[in-house]
């Protein structure tokens, strides 16, 4: 596992330390800067988007030590020691997860600002629940917020990825991404 250190010498700020996607990193800046923040600037993964900035859509959601939470909320301080995933951490060796595929092929990925946060709360859901009705898909992704094109493809899109996770395309992945993150 590589680890990476972005802090700059001399840098006054404590060290946190945590595991994002399989890579061990090390950032020393303000404990009480945003993961959101530190995940797009810091760190370069710009794929997790900000939408509202308060909670309440969905689109900054990452995986945080296997729960799925809104990075615009947590400070990095509370990141410390986590193993974190992003919507970067999907894809696994060039090869697109099948919710990934799935929304291109269905016409889930829509603006781009909350497809990320879409995609993370899909993903959550069907390791949790890898078979889910459109009750379920629903109630999985009600945290994430289409504010402009509507919320059916995104549905038929979960639906439709739930064969591959079925086929155990993602449990896969899953595994995989947990043996690359000890
Ligand atoms: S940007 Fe975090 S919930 Fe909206
Ligand atoms: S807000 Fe992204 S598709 Fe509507």
């Amino acid at each position: 596992m590589r680890t990476s250190e972005s802090a700059a010498p001399n840098n006054p700020w404590p060290a946190v330390r945590f595991v994002v996607n399989g890579e061990a990193r090390i950032v020393s800046i303000p404990p009480m800067k945003r993961l959101l923040d530190v995940l797009r600037e810091d760190l370069q993964l710009t794929g997790t988007k900000e939408g509202c900035g308060e909670g309440e859509c969905g689109s900054c959601s990452v995986r945080l030590s296997g729960e799925l939470v809104n990075s615009c909320l947590v400070p990095v301080l509370q990141a410390d020691g986590a193993v974190i995933q992003t919507v970067e951490g999907l894809a696994l060796n060039g090869k697109l997860h099948p919710l990934q595929e799935a929304f291109l092929q269905r016409g889930g990925a829509q603006c781009g600002i909350c497809t990320p946060g879409m995609l993370m709360a899909a993903a959550h859901l069907l390791d949790h629940c890898p078979n889910p009705d459109l009750a379920q898909i629903r109630e999985g992704i009600a945290g994430n917020l289409c504010r402009c094109t509507g919320f059916i493809r995104i549905f038929e899109s979960v639906a439709a990825a739930t064969s591959a996770q079925s086929a155990g395309s993602a449990t896969t992945l899953t595994t995989e991404q947990s043996h690359h993150a000890r």
